[in-house]
Order: C-alpha cells, then structure tokens, then sequence
C-alpha cells in the first residue's frame, strides 16, 4: 500500500456521509467540475447523501459533468436493470445536473468500437476526470474490468465472468437474464482520473479489499492498480477493513 488514503467507519450511512464531504469539497472547489460514478448497492448511501446535501444548499449541480463506469451491453436506457435507469432513479432525477452533462455508456451501440472511443473523447474533451468514484467486485474488478492477463486500457466491451453475472442476478427476474457482456471504462480511463474514491462496506469484500491493497499488483486483481495511483481514498466500513 502506496499512497492510498483510508477512512475506515461505522457503517454504509458513515460511508455515504464522508464520501460525500470528498464531492462537497471538489465541487466548491470546481463547480464545472467532472465526476465519474458508478452503480451497484455500495454507492446508495453516498447518492442518498448528495442529494440532500443538494436540497440543503450545500452543493450545487448545475454545472457539474458526470460520466458513468459502465453499461450492460443489450440494455436500452430505460431498461429497469440499465446502469442509466439505475443513475436516473438514484441519483440524476434528484439533484440539479444537467442531462447533457451525465453520460453512460451506450448499451445499444451497433458500433461499439467507435461507441467507446466517442466516449474517451468526451472525457478528454471535458478535462478529464477530476474525481472517479468506484466500488469494486468480490473478484476485484473495478468498473466492469474483470480478472485477466493484462490490464484492459480503455472503455472496451468486456465478456463478464460467471462470478460477476451470479452476484448481479440478484438485480433480475433469472440468472439468464444477466447481460453477458458490458461496456466499462478501462483501468487506462480509470487511473487516468486525477483522484479516486473507492467505497466499500460489508465483510463479504474484506477478503478482495486485502488483496487490492495489501496484497501484489496484478491484472489477477484488477482493482489492485490502485496502489500506484498518487491519490485514492479507500472508505470503507469496519466489517469490510481488513486489518
Ligand atoms: C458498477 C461497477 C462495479 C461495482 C461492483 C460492486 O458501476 O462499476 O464495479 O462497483 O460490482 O458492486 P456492489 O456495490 O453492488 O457490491
């Protein structure tokens, strides 16, 4: 373990609360900022936070850019397990920021090469990612950058593993309802973000968070890179602290 900063706390709600004081202070800082999110169960409590912290005066949206991890491949915007449908519902539909200004990647691209470069491209045209939030899975990924050989660069479609498409069937009606493939930001976009903010809680991720942090650099755990970033803040809580 590198550089990485640790806030270890209670419980998710703790979580939601000092994750939410990292976007607070980003975005007085740079109200035209740009933020990356991500979905899953993990980040609710900090979305429930914003967007009270918006109703309270606290943060303003307006200006602020958003662009998301990742996309189910197949799943139209407003598919009830899509990443965008997830982001409207928790976060988006609630705070200021402009639809313009939130961008996920499209499920339903007929060319998805040139999908994923137009969305490098508006990053980059946007400044780049000031502040990345990511979650991670049990097998380490982050986004939707699974366990490989090597360590994927750019947003690319991905093939998900079957551990991923087990823990995401949770979200839908059957397992063979899970998208088998995705589209993710790769760890290249990822490490490119100028400060990262990983939130975990639960002591099911206790044994993943030992290998990310603790453990070697190795595609085997993707999320892993994040020990040669020069600025990560890992919140998590104490069921998911490792030591
Ligand atoms: C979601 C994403 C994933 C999740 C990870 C953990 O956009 O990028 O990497 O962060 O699968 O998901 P939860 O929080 O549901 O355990």
């Amino acid at each position: 373990m590198i550089h990485t900063r640790v806030i270890v706390v209670k419980n998710p709600d703790e979580m939601g609360v000092k994750a939410a004081d990292q976007f607070e202070a980003l975005i007085q800082s740079k109200p035209a900022c740009v933020i990356g999110l991500a979905t899953g169960s993990t980040p609710v409590p900090l979305y429930k936070e914003l967007i009270s912290r918006e109703k309270a005066g606290k943060i303003d949206f307006s200006r602020v850019r958003s662009a998301n991890l990742d996309e189910y491949k197949g799943l139209a915007p407003d598919h009830p397990q899509s990443y965008r449908k997830f982001m409207q519902e928790n976060l988006f539909d609630h705070i200021s920021i402009k639809p313009e200004n939130t961008i996920v990647p499209d499920g339903l691209a007929e060319d998805v090469e040139a999908m994923c470069a137009a969305y490098e491209e508006k990053i980059e045209a946007w400044g780049g990612v000031d502040l990345q939030l990511l979650g991670i899975g049990h097998d380490g990924h982050i986004g939707f950058n699974e366990p490989e050989d090597h360590f994927p660069t750019m947003t690319h479609e991905v093939k998900l593993t079957d551990m991923t498409i087990d823990a995401n069937k949770r979200f839908f009606e059957s397992i063979d309802d899970v998208p088998k493939y995705a589209i993710s930001m790769g760890i290249g976009t990822i490490m490119a973000a100028k400060q990262i903010v990983m939130v975990v809680t639960g002591a099911d991720k206790k044994d993943i968070l030992h290998k990310t942090f603790w453990g070697p650099v190795t595609p085997e755990v993707p999320a892993s890179i994040l020990q040669f970033h020069p600025n990560v803040t890992l919140i998590c809580d104490e069921a998911a602290y490792p030591l």
